[in-house]
C-alpha cells in the first residue's frame, strides 16, 4: 500500500462520496473510514464499495482521545481527511454540546495523534480539516467569500468548526503540524440527511406533507454538486499546499423560495401531478434563530492554482438527484424511521 489514509465521518453524506471516491480511484491506498455511526451516519451509504480489499471501517467516537491515539499508532496513517462533525445548524441550536465535543475537541484528539505519529518525520504527510462556508458569517446582498475573509461564525455549528479550523492552523504554525484546509458551500446530492433543505423537501413534496420555508424563504445560499465537492477534496488532499486554506463553491446562488418552487415544479413533473399541486404545501414558518441571510463563496484560488471547477449543470444534476430520492425509497423510509421521527416532531411540530 502506498499510503494510509484516515477518513472520518466517511458514513455520512459528503463523506460516503469521497470514500467511493479515493476506494475506486487509488486501488493502492489502504482507505480506513472512522465513523461513530450517529444518526446521520449510515453504513448502507458504502454498500458497493465496502467489500474492495482496500477498504476497511472502524466505529469509533472522535471524542475517545485513547482510542484515537491507539488507532493512529495501529495503521500508521500518512493522511487524514476530516469529514466527522455534527453537521445541521438547526440541532446546533436547539443543543449546541455535541456540537463542541465532537467538532472541537474530536477535532483536537485527531490533531494531536497526527501530531504525535508524525513527530519524527512529517515528508508526504497532510492533515485536511473539511470545513465549511459559514465560519465566515452572513453577506448582504452582495460581495463574496474569499480565503481572507476574517472568521465571523454566528451558529454554535459554524462556531464550532470555526473553532476546530482555529486549532488546525494552530497546530500547523506551533508544530509544523502540515496541513490544509478547505471551506465549502452547501452540497447536495444522494445519501444527505433528510433534515437538510433539499431531501427534506423532495420527502414532503412526495407525502403531501407542508414545505416548512423559514422566515420569508428570501436567504440565499450557493448550491454544488456533492461529487464535485468529491473531487475538489481529491485534488487539494494531493495538491493543496501546506498551511493553505482553499475555498470551494457553486458559483451558484439561489434564494430558498425560488430553489423550493424549482423542486415543486421538478416533483410535479416526476410525479405526474398537476402543475402547481406541490407548491400548495409551501408554509412559512417562524425563522431559525441568527439566521445567515447569504453565502456566497469566490473560488478563484483552487480554479488558478489546482485547476478545479465545477463539472455539472444545477438543473440537470438538481433533477437527477430528485430522481435518486424517488428511486431511492427504501434508504429514505429507513433514515426517516426511528429517531428522525422524534427530531421533526420537536423541530417542525410547535412552529407557527
Ligand atoms: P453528515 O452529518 O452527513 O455526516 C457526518 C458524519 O460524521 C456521520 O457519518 C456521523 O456519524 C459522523 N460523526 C459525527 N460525530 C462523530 C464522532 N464524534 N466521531 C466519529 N464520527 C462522527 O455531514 P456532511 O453534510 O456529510 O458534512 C461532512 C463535513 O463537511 C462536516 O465536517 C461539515 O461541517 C462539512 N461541510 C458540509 C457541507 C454540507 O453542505 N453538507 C458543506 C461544507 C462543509
Ligand atoms: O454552507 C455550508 C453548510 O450548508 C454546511 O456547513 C452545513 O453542514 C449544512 O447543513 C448546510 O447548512 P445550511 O443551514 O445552509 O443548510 P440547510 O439545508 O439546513 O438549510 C438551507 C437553507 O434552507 C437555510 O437558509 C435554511 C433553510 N431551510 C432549511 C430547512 C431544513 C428552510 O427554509 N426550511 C427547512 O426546513
Amino acid at each position: 500500500m502506498k499510503k494510509n489514509v484516515l477518513i472520518t465521518g466517511g458514513a455520512g453524506f459528503i463523506g460516503s462520496h469521497v470514500v467511493r471516491l479515493f476506494v475506486r480511484k487509488y486501488p493502492e491506498y489502504r482507505i480506513v473510514n472512522l465513523d461513530k455511526l450517529t444518526y446521520a451516519g449510515n453504513l448502507e451509504n458504502l454498500k458497493d464499495i465496502e467489500q474492495e480489499p482496500n477498504y476497511s471501517f472502524v466505529r469509533a467516537d472522535i471524542v475517545d482521545k485513547a482510542s484515537m491515539m491507539d488507532l493512529f499508532h495501529q495503521f500508521r496513517f500518512d493522511g487524514v481527511i476530516h469529514l466527522a462533525a455534527e453537521s445541521h445548524v438547526d440541532r446546533s441550536i436547539s443543543s449546541p454540546d455535541e456540537f463542541i465535543y465532537t467538532n472541537i475537541i474530536g477535532s483536537v484528539n485527531l490533531l494531536n495523534a497526527a501530531r504525535e505519529l508524525w513527530k519524527d518525520d512529517h515528508s508526504g504527510k497532510k492533515f485536511y480539516q473539511i470545513s465549511t462556508d459559514e465560519v465566515y458569517g452572513s453577506l448582504g446582498d452582495s460581495g463574496f467569500f474569499y480565503e481572507t475573509t476574517a472568521y465571523d461564525p454566528r451558529s454554535p455549528y459554524s462556531a464550532s468548526k470555526a473553532g476546530a479550523d482555529h486549532l488546525v492552523r494552530a497546530f500547523y504554525h506551533t508544530y509544523n503540524l502540515p496541513i490544509v484546509i478547505s471551506n465549502c458551500s452547501n452540497n447536495y446530492g444522494p445519501y444527505q440527511f433528510p433534515e437538510k433543505l433539499i431531501p427534506l423537501v423532495i420527502h414532503n413534496i412526495r407525502y403531501n406533507k407542508p414545505i416548512p420555508v423559514y422566515g420569508k424563504g428570501e436567504n440565499i445560499r450557493d448550491w454544488l454538486y456533492v461529487e464535485d465537492h468529491a473531487h475538489a477534496i481529491d485534488l487539494v488532499f494531493h495538491k493543496g499546499l501546506d498551511g493553505n486554506t482553499y475555498n470551494i463553491g457553486g458559483k451558484n446562488e439561489w434564494k430558498n423560495i425560488d430553489l423550493i418552487r424549482l423542486l415543486c415544479r421538478i416533483l410535479d413533473e416526476k410525479l405526474h401531478r398537476e402543475s402547481g399541486t406541490s407548491e400548495k404545501l409551501i408554509t412559512f414558518v417562524k425563522d431559525r434563530a441568527g439566521h445567515d441571510l447569504r453565502y456566497a463563496i469566490d473560488a478563484s484560488k483552487i480554479n488558478k492554482e489546482l485547476g478545479w471547477e465545477p463539472t455539472t449543470l444545477f438543473e440537470e444534476e438538481l433533477r437527477k438527484t430528485v430522481e435518486w430520492y424517488l428511486t431511492n425509497e427504501a434508504w429514505m423510509q429507513r433514515v426517516t424511521s426511528g429517531d428522525y421521527l422524534k427530531y421533526y416532531e420537536e423541530m417542525y411540530g410547535n412552529r407557527e
